[in-house]
């Protein structure tokens, strides 16, 4: 049976994206078997660029250095309101040493969308004034200084609540509420619901707003040679940034040049164009010079993107029994001073299996640096409050949280009404109890002895992550063998490239070392996804292979020739050609190139549609045992167990790295991290490293990570599915669980710093 590739065709007319009004039909690969007859999927394989990583060897975007280059540097609002009454920048444009300047007056032309690049009503503290490209840094800061700004100040609010109020002041004219109005989502009827339930308990959990804190900073260089432009930039996505650019500067395509090879972590806030990035490549127009704009740490924290905040009252009602009759969620969240979404309600709408469902969104301006995308944006809020709310109404119906967990599991999507494609979260239930023991928490809540106290708790997790087209890699096979592969997807520190070759690599038979991957260049590389969503490995893998199998379908056709195989069938094996009834008759891959003299094999894949009728999600389970110090309010985490559906595991080494990041960046959001604003200035009181308190290295407590999956054979021919957000979403409501199991005591507000424990244990 041939399988088949299904390339839906959209009518893009008239705005209408979803109508599909054909398909084209390619052959497809089958399902590879389970990893354990397959060679290099599955392993525990080493990053195959980690030497260029840990000798320096790498070029990250700052370390592009053109002969000529100009530094640029921005001059940001100290104020978190103001009318900019004037700008002078003629001191600073007679310095020597300064090439050119840039405000709100001479750039009136350029646009993103239909934004400008600077606003004459600054909204927050750090919103872009002025940019300069100068010789180097000092002479650009020195710039900075000699612009001179009138500005008139004007009433701010940075509280979400405050900001909801109607005497609150202005931050857009239509109002402080995005779109005007909350979104809303509503299934089945919850006053019903209510009535059916024995219990009903309502609870308010907030979290602050948290920042990414990735190691590298926002960076762009600019270089123009004619009209064709080149941009190093630090980006989860190189074809958005090229055809943004292409729009913004009204260029072909085809004379946009986006790079990035390698990515010092993102998570969310470099999925799009920026300001800084429009400032090099305009001032590297202007002064006919490659521009260089890196962001300070400070103005990363400022300006570079946050986590919105969230306040979330959760009604629930249950029967004694356990069975789920209703949830409402409303929801408030400060999303900064331009628009953004504090949408963080999905996890309630399905998780847990429950017929009358509504939720109510408010996304709400302040005067404070803007929101977006942070790993699994939304749904780490959102189950910090669901999951406590879960353990809440176990105890008040007594029963254990683990089961009532399984009570109300669902086998398929409540919002589509579609079956999962697959989905092992009783695998990961069962395997995670087992690990941490689960029998072994306290029957009575708070009931242990003395000044530490211990507990264990769980929470569970949803994420989408299913990958999708488009996403296309070629592979070239050289003349010696070796073979290139070339993929347009970003490696934003998961291991994209690693995950790539290994797909290249089995599926021809070959080596690992013999497969070199280029990835992050919008000129060289095919079409990739943006890197974001969980999407990368579960789109990508699948193109490889069949990029793969597209060049060995070849490479056996001419290699046949040569064996004279008369339609017998071939195959491969390290490096090696042979016929499968007969190995003996057998020619290496480096012989087939070099005596056909075809010069080199060339395959393309691409990734195939998802099935219809299917809901793609990932799914797993945390457990912990925390200990805390009833005398000095510390948390330890003792043990952290995390089991995982991801369907197949491509590389159990950075599959485990990506669950330790997201489990140790939880618990910075669960323990210690805030976005601290002076209400009085206005003006963040902890833009740097060493206030905003991150997790560190002796934080980290025992984590063992349990994949138990198979691999999703229904969602593509490799089965995976992602990986990079799922570890981070369960670890608040775990730990804050495991808290309440340890103490008897709930902390609903974010972090849970030695303070607020110690407050929450009236020990202050
Ligand atoms: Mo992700 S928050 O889509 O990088």
């Amino acid at each position: 049976i041939m399988a088949v590739k299904i390339l839906k065709v959209y009518n893009t007319d008239e705005d209408i994206y979803e109508e599909i009004i054909g398909e084209v039909q390619e052959e497809v690969p089958e399902a590879w078997p389970e990893n354990k007859e397959l060679k290099i999927i599955g392993k525990r394989i080493p990053r195959i660029n980690a030497p260029e990583i840990v000798t320096g060897e790498a070029k990250y975007a700052y370390d592009i250095i053109i002969p000529g280059m100009l530094v640029g540097k921005i001059l940001r609002s100290p104020y978190p309101h103001a009318n900019i009454k004037n700008i002078d920048t003629s001191k600073a444009e007679k310095l020597k040493g300064v090439k050119a300047v840039i405000t709100y007056k001479n750039t009136s032309n350029v646009r993103i969308g239909r934004d400008p690049i600077f606003n004459t009503t600054v909204k927050y503290e750090g919103e872009e004034i002025a940019a300069v490209a100068a010789v180097d840094e000092n002479t650009a800061l020195d710039a900075l200084d000699l612009i001179k700004v009138e500005y008139e100040e004007l009433p701010f609010v940075v509280d979400p609540e405050e900001a909801m109020k109607p005497n609150a002041p202005k931050i857009h004219p239509q109002g402080n509420i995005v779109r005007g109005r909350p979104s809303v989502y509503s299934r089945g009827n919850i006053e019903k619901g209510f009535n059916e339930a024995d219990i009903v308990i309502e609870e308010t959990f907030r979290t602050p707003v948290v920042h990414h804190s990735q190691a590298e900073v926002h960076i762009s260089v600019a270089k123009w040679e004619e009209d064709y432009l080149t941009v190093w930039d630090t980006t989860q996505g190189v074809f958005r940034i090229q055809s943004s650019l292409a729009n913004i500067f009204h260029l072909p395509v085809n004379k946009v040049r986006v790079i990035c090879h390698y990515m010092g972590g993102a998570f969310g806030c470099k999925l799009s164009i920026r300001r800084h990035t429009v400032y090099a490549v305009l001032l590297a127009k202007i002064t006919g010079r490659p521009v260089k704009i890196a962001l300070s740490r400070k103005d990363d924290y400022l300006a570079g993107g946050n986590r919105p905040s969230s306040i979330q009252q959760i009604k629930a009602g249950i029967k004694k029994d356990g069975t789920l009759t209703a949830l409402y969620q409303k929801t408030v969240g400060a999303v900064g001073a331009y628009p953004g979404s504090a949408g963080v309600t999905t996890p309630l709408r399905t998780l847990y299996k429950c017929p009358n469902v509504k939720t109510e969104e408010y996304s709400v301006y302040v005067n404070a640096g803007q929101s977006c995308a942070h790993r699994a944006p939304g749904h780490v809020q959102g189950t910090f409050a669901l999951d406590q709310m879960i353990d809440i109404l176990a105890e008040k119906t007594g029963i254990d949280p683990l089961e009532l967990r399984k009570k109300n599991y669902i086998d398929r999507d409540q919002q589509s009404n579609l079956p999962y494609t697959s989905k092992y979260l009783l695998e990961a239930y069962d395997a995670g109890a087992k690990e941490i023991g689960w029998e072994r928490r306290n029957k009575i809540p708070g009931s242990g002895q003395g000044r530490y106290k211990r507990g264990i708790g769980m929470a569970t997790q949803i994420w989408w992550g299913g990958g999708r087209p488009p996403a296309f890699v070629n592979v070239k096979i050289n003349s010696d063998g070796t073979v290139n592969v070339l993929s347009g997807a970003q490696d934003i520190g998961t291991g994209t490239t690693t995950i790539v070759a290994q797909c290249v690599a089995e599926e021809l038979g070959i080596k690992l070392k013999d497969v070199k991957v280029t990835i992050g260049d919008s000129e060289v590389c095919p079409y990739g996804p943006t890197s974001g969503g969980s999407v990368t490995a579960p789109s990508m893998c699948p193109a490889a292979r069949a990029a793969a199998r597209d060049a060995k379908n070849k490479l056996l056709e001419v290699a046949s020739v040569i064996l004279k195989s008369n339609g017998k069938p071939l195959d491969i094996k390290d490096g090696r050609i042979f016929l499968k009834n007969n190995p003996e008759k057998s020619i290496t891959i480096k012989d087939v190139i070099g005596r056909s003299r075809v010069g080199m094999i060339l395959g393309s894949g691409a990734r195939e549609d998802n099935p219809e009728g299917y809901a793609v999600n990932t799914f797993g389970a945390h457990f912990a045992e925390v200990e805390v110090d009833t005398w000095t309010g510390k948390i330890k985490i003792v043990k952290y167990v995390a089991a995982h559906d991801i369907g197949r595991v491509i590389n159990m080494l950075t599959a485990v790295n990506q669950i330790q990041g997201g489990i140790i960046q939880g618990l910075g959001f669960t323990l210690s991290e805030e976005r601290i604003i002076n209400k009085n200035v206005g003006r963040m009181e902890n833009p740097d490293m060493c206030n905003y308190l991150l997790p560190l290295a002796g934080d980290t407590p025992e984590i063992v990570s349990i994949i138990v999956s198979k691999p999703d054979n229904l969602l593509s021919h490799t089965g995976n599915k992602g990986l990079g957000e799922p570890p981070m979403i369960p670890v608040l409501a775990t730990i804050a669980n495991a808290f309440y199991n340890a103490t008897g005591v709930r902390i609903k507000v974010l972090p849970m710093t030695p303070e607020k424990v110690l407050m929450a244990l009236k020990k202050i």
